[in-house]
């Protein structure tokens, strides 16, 4: 018999429950695997710190968010306990045969440097950020949107009123996915992200004219988002436990600026962890489970070192690598296309 530790690392995402769920229920079904949770990311595969998860426990859980197991920017490299033959012994012990990773960029990286060094580990994608490559979605990116498109329908009852600009920021890292299709939805006036540089002269002529219409502008920025004379996205809160800068602030800083050249009183509201929490859609909560269901098989024919991954509609496996080669911005013409009506 076969068992399988899950962990979730990296920041959470609604839909993390639906993967375990889909993967235990499964798992056991078909396969007959057992399965345990490693807590708090790769801090539980390296402490050896782990869970049992049978079908009891998974009941219900797919329209949860968060994650049962907790999650942490911890490395598996990191502290005395860690490194590949740490981890091999630390499995052993536990009598784990297999690791499955739920996790972004970060994530994979680790992984695949683990698979490298011998451990039998698969994958499953997430982030919110949607910026994986060789995936087409990943869950909880539908769900931010989501979230982002009600802040954006909010905000412009009230920019409306006092006839205000209303900028609204949202996360993506370094890619603009969240804020180009949250502002798209939301029919926002001018949408920012950080793979397309505006200068504020634009961005102050696309609010003048939406003034000049009678309207209230709404600006939806990306947290990576530069103008051209920054050199960096705006970080001034230090870095995250993987040592990447931790964005966020962007609007604060566009919001004066705004309003100060063009004259229009303008406000800005930074979504933030709003936009990971709460119930996961119900294209986020098939999306996970299908995965979560799938990386099982991935483990019955042990192909280490890949990931379950959506191509069109289908569920495909990809390996750590190739997932690793790039990183998904949004391409030029899907920017282009949108940018012909904003103003
Ligand atoms: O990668 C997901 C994400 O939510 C990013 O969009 C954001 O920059 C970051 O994580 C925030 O991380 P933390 O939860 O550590 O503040």
């Amino acid at each position: 018999m076969t068992t399988i530790g899950i962990l979730t690392s990296g920041g959470d995402c609604p839909g993390l429950n639906a993967v375990i769920r889909g993967a235990v229920l499964k798992g056991d079904t078909v396969y007959g695997q057992q399965f345990v949770g490693f807590l708090d990311g790769w801090r539980g595969l390296v402490e050896g710190e782990a869970i049992p998860l049978d079908r009891s426990r998974v009941r219900g859980l797919s329209h949860e968010g968060g994650t049962i197991l907790g999650t942490s920017r911890f490395g598996p490299f990191q502290g005395p306990n860690g490194g590949a033959d740490n981890i091999a012994r630390t499995l052993e012990r536990l009598d784990v045969d297999a690791v499955v990773a739920i996790g972004g960029e970060g994530t994979a990286a680790a992984a695949q440097r683990l698979f490298d060094e011998g451990i039998k580990i698969v994958g499953v994608p997430k982030t919110i950020d949607n910026d994986l490559d060789q995936t087409d979605y990943t869950f909880g990116f539908d769900t931010a949107v989501e979230i982002a498109t009600e802040a954006i329908d909010r905000l412009r009852t009230t920019g409306n009123s006092h006839k205000r600009c209303m900028v609204l920021e949202v996360m993506g890292r370094n890619a603009g996915w969240i804020a180009l299709h949250s502002g798209t939805a939301g029919g926002a006036h001018a949408i920012l992200i950080p793979e397309q540089p505006e200068s504020i002269e634009q961005i102050c002529a696309w609010v003048t004219s939406v003034r000049d219409r009678g309207r209230s502008p709404m600006v939806v920025v990306a947290e990576g988002f530069t103008l051209p004379d920054m050199t960096a996205a705006h970080s001034t809160k230090g870095l995250d436990g993987f040592d990447r800068p931790r964005l966020g602030g962007i609007a604060e800083l566009l919001a004066p600026m705004i309003q100060e050249r063009t004259g229009i009183e303008t406000r800005a509201t930074v979504l933030g962890h709003i936009q990971r929490g709460g119930v996961p859609t119900a294209f986020d909560r098939v999306l996970a489970t299908r995965l979560g269901m799938a990386v099982t098989d991935l483990v019955a024919r042990q192909r280490w070192g890949h990931m379950v991954a959506l191509h069109g509609t289908e569920i495909v496996e990809v390996g750590f690598d190739e997932a690793l080669v790039d990183h998904k911005s949004v391409p030029d013409h899907r920017y282009r296309e949108m940018r012909i009506i904003f103003g």
